[in-house]
């Protein structure tokens, strides 16, 4: 951070500089690891806090704002608020002089809840900002392994090869979490695991594995390679997607508990599968899972290979397919199974092994050090760099394709199948991989 950077909190409550400061600092200790915090560091950085008390929607404390922002400098307005306060703050900032005509703002999902209400949104951002000043951020896009998948993917000579139909049998996206909806029902429960976790994080993982090369490293190169993936998905078959919901046990509440109501039918699990309608992918599908209250917290993208075209060993030797395994957390890293001989004097007997790579051990001090997804977007922010955030069109694009296998599910009025806590989520879920022969990876 530049030495004459400053950071501005500004929210409704009663709060004052001082104060500002000591909720941050609070903050800061609880959450940041001590071997990351300084104290000259952390001294400095409080310093150049201040706060200014304003009312979003109404006039009072704007002009205090406009007295403490510098317009000759980057400027980045961080809208931590319900989306429906995005179209009144933006006005602010230009009514009362405080946005240049550079100034960068930063939004959160939810980011609508469905394709009318992303694109009204966007309509109002576009009033008042350029789309190169928006900043949507999807926090998994920062995540260091994520990527790692583009530089996998298009730094080697190795992979990009065999990345399509031809070579590769299936791939699994699985977002586990073990956490509950706890203290977030109320939101939750409008939103469930399709809204929350599948239209964002789970298709911008999709995106990142499925797309075509990019020309270029940059923002609309990419953001071009991944809408062209969105709009390729085929509507999903109604057999081809389960929900779940996570009972209770003696050791935590239920999904209903934690929603806070008896009645809901809001998921908190969904696994699916999709077929992309393009030349690469034409027969491969690529099956997504998200659940809370999950066996492990667990995220990673399997690439299962086809297996050999002949084998020229004797049948039964216990040969099986490639797998190469990317595992954005914990445990950061790659893994490729790959097969061998079994070592002995056993004949020919083949057995799988991993050639496994944990960024921690490979790369030490550096990778375990690596910024966290918040740190590395919001500097990118800070340098004007879009490329890992989500373009007005593409989250549209998304809600159109998820938007009518929510209705689906509303118009049959179709209630979540029940699932164990800590489990791999309802048996239906399994089924859908083995009825086409195939296996979800184990939750770890
Ligand atoms: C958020 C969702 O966007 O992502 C949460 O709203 C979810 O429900 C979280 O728990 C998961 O993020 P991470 O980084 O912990 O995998």
């Amino acid at each position: 951070m530049p030495d004459d950077a400053r950071i501005i909190g500004a929210a409704r409550g009663e709060m004052d500089a001082e104060g500002y400061r000591v909720f941050v600092e609070n903050a800061v200790r609880e959450f940041v690891p001590k071997k990351k915090c300084d104290p000259k560091d952390l001294k400095g950085f409080l310093a150049r806090l201040s706060f200014v008390q304003l009312d979003a929607t109404g006039t009072q404390g704007w002009s205090d704002l406009k007295a403490v922002v510098r317009q000759d400098v980057v400027q980045a307005f961080y809208f931590s608020v319900g989306p429906s306060l995005f179209g009144a703050i933006a006005e602010r900032l230009h009514t009362h002089g405080i946005a240049g005509p550079e100034a960068r703002i930063v939004v959160e999902k939810p980011f609508g809840h469905d394709q009318a209400s992303a694109q009204a949104l966007n309509d109002t951002l576009a009033q008042h900002f350029a789309e190169h000043q928006i900043y949507r951020i999807d926090h998994y896009l920062g995540k260091e392994t994520v990527q790692n998948l583009m530089a996998l993917r298009f730094g080697n000579m190795l992979f990009e090869p065999l990345w399509n139909a031809q070579y590769v049998d299936h791939i699994q996206i699985t977002v586990a979490e073990t956490v509950g909806v706890e203290g977030r029902g109320s939101y939750y429960d409008r939103s469930g695991a399709m809204r929350d976790m599948v239209q964002n994080h789970l298709m911008q993982l999709l995106c990142l594995t499925a797309m075509e090369p990019p020309s270029k490293f940059e923002p609309n190169a990419v953001r071009d390679e991944k809408l062209k993936i969105i709009r390729a998905l085929d509507p999903v078959a109604t057999d081809d997607i389960v929900r779940g919901q996570y009972r209770g046990s003696n050791t935590v509440a239920s999904y209903l508990e934690d929603a806070e109501t008896d009645a809901s039918t809001t998921e908190s699990f969904v696994a699916m599968k999709v077929h992309i309608s393009n030349w690469r992918w034409n027969g491969t599908p690529f099956y997504l899972r998200t659940g809370k209250r999950m066996r492990g917290r667990m995220s990673e993208i399997v690439v299962r290979f086809k297996e050999p075209p002949h084998s020229i060993f004797e049948e039964d030797t216990g040969q099986s397919a490639n797998e190469l395994s990317i595992r954005l957390q914990p445990n950061e890293g790659m893994d490729l199974k790959v097969t061998i001989k079994e070592p002995g004097l056993g004949g020919m007997r083949l057995i799988d092994v991993p050639l496994d790579m944990t960024f921690a051990d490979a790369l030490g001090e550096e990778a375990a050090d690596a910024p966290d997804a918040y740190e590395r977007l919001i500097m990118d922010v800070i340098r004007g760099n879009q490329t890992l955030f989500m373009r007005g069109d593409e989250v549209e694009a998304a809600w159109a394709w998820t938007d009518p296998i929510i209705a689906g599910w509303e118009d049959r009025g179709d209630r979540p199948k029940p699932y164990d806590p800590f489990s791999t989520g309802p048996e239906e879920a399994l089924m859908l991989l083995h009825k086409d022969g195939r296996r979800w990876r184990e939750i770890r």
